[in-house]
């Protein structure tokens, strides 16, 4: 039940508008109270009229109407809800939302809101499927932003395939499973490492790796959107910082490894970075000089510290749970099988950094599970969904408040 939830159900312009309507009656017979913002594409698909009739309130379509924005602006109107659902979600809206548009009231609403939010899509199968789309909703993914569907099937455009919108029933449901989620990881300490790290030969030259920070940022950004008090120590690296955690920036292993223990007790570390596993044993304090006619100057290296095996170690401060990774370009599962075992973490998370398997520095990542229980196979999928996946399960295996708790 939705008893006394407010939903702000956003219209966008799509074929599947007609079934936003269902959507409000199947809501409000569930206890839900709903508001539209009506986009002006969604208004040449369902009137303003009948959403008003059917959710018993205005209908908010108009940025800069005197009367929308003297008696609810679009701060108020975010603030007034405990979800947002977008549906349908059309792909220009996703890709304004993406880019942080703010150009009518449905995408100000949606830039401005701090509430979860859910997004229907609904489009023709090829732009679906389009590199730009799903581009736009890994971006979205990544920032904490719910999908349901959209399901494959016949479409008004005579094509078949994904992009039919959900049912209204399967997006009720979407919305009672979201809001029921919660928080589960609030009150919660995470610490995860991302990025390679940078370790000095002398002031202008350095041992490093093709890490690109994607992976650990986005497991960064998924605990946040689950409510973890989140600490990202990060390597060098050319993405940006996810907004509203602490990120502690460092270059070598030896300052990673301070800036871990740093935070004091958490309940989870995960190592996603990629640490060097040596540094030059005798960093030049000035810039190593050709001579000319004199054989290149040999390197020593000195091993570093294993971070994940640190915070691995027991004692009364060791985390509840200690993820690693494991990179490897063959013998996949079984190298993570030993490394579990030999670091002493919880789980390895698995994953194929062969050139072909386009890792590094790409947007999808193909990985295995690898805990006590055993080993689990998981379907290629992008970063962001890879990092959300890794923490729900962080938040189960931490445990989640009841449902009913959480729903209150
Ligand atoms: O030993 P290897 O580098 O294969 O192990 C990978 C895992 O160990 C990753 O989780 C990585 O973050 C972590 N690691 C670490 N400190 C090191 C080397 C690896 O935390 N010095």
């Amino acid at each position: 039940m939705l008893n006394g939830k407010r939903i702000l159900l956003i219209v966008a312009g799509g074929i599947a508008a007609f079934k936003s309507q269902e959507l409000i009656r199947l809501l409000r017979k569930r206890g839900a109270a709903v508001r539209c913002v009506l986009t002006e594409a969604g208004a040449e698909f369902v009137t303003p009229l009948s959403l008003q009739a059917l959710t018993e309130d205005r209908v908010y379509s108009d940025m800069f109407s005197l009367t929308d924005e003297s008696e609810m602006g679009h701060i108020q109107l975010s603030r007034d809800a405990d979800l947002l659902v977008v549906a349908p979600a059309t792909a220009n809206l996703l890709a304004r939302m993406a880019a942080g548009l703010a150009d009518d009231l449905a995408s100000t609403v949606l830039l401005a809101t701090d509430k979860p939010v859910l997004a229907a899509p609904a489009m023709n199968v090829r732009m679906w499927t389009h590199a730009a789309t799903a581009a736009n909703v890994a971006t979205l993914r990544g920032r904490g932003v719910a999908f349901v569907g959209p399901n494959e099937g016949v479409m008004a455009c005579n094509e078949f395939g994904p992009g039919r919108m959900s049912e209204p029933e399967e997006i009720v449901a979407a919305i009672e499973a979201l809001l029921a989620k919660g928080r589960p990881l609030a009150g919660k300490r995470a610490l995860v490492t991302s990025g390679p790290t940078r370790e000095a030969i002398d002031p202008v030259r350095y041992i490093s790796n093709h890490s690109s920070g994607k992976q650990g940022h986005a497991i960064a950004t998924a605990l946040a959107c689950l409510g973890a008090e989140v600490t990202l120590v990060s390597g060098p690296v050319a993405i940006a910082d996810p907004p509203g955690l602490k990120v502690v920036k460092v270059e070598s292993a030896d300052e990673m490894l301070a800036a871990c223990l740093q935070p004091g007790a958490v309940d989870v570390a995960v190592c996603a970075a990629a640490v060097a596993d040596w540094k030059a044993a005798r960093p030049a304090s000035a810039k190593l000089k050709k001579k000319p006619g004199a054989a290149p100057p040999s390197l020593e290296l000195a091993p570093n510290p294993d971070i994940l095996a640190t915070l691995s170690k027991a004692g009364p401060k060791r985390p509840k749970l200690v993820v690693g990774f494991a990179a490897e370009t063959e013998n996949l599962v079984a190298n993570a099988v030993d490394k579990r075992r030999r670091k002493g973490c919880d789980w390895i998370v698995a994953n194929d950094v062969s050139p072909a398997a386009g890792t590094f520095g790409g947007e999808r990542n193909t990985v295995h599970l690898v805990s006590a229980g055993g080993v689990e196979e998981w379907p290629t999928l992008a970063k962001e969904e890879v990092a959300a996946r890794l923490a729900d399960r962080i938040a189960d295996h931490l445990g989640r408040p009841r449902p009913a708790a959480a729903a209150e």
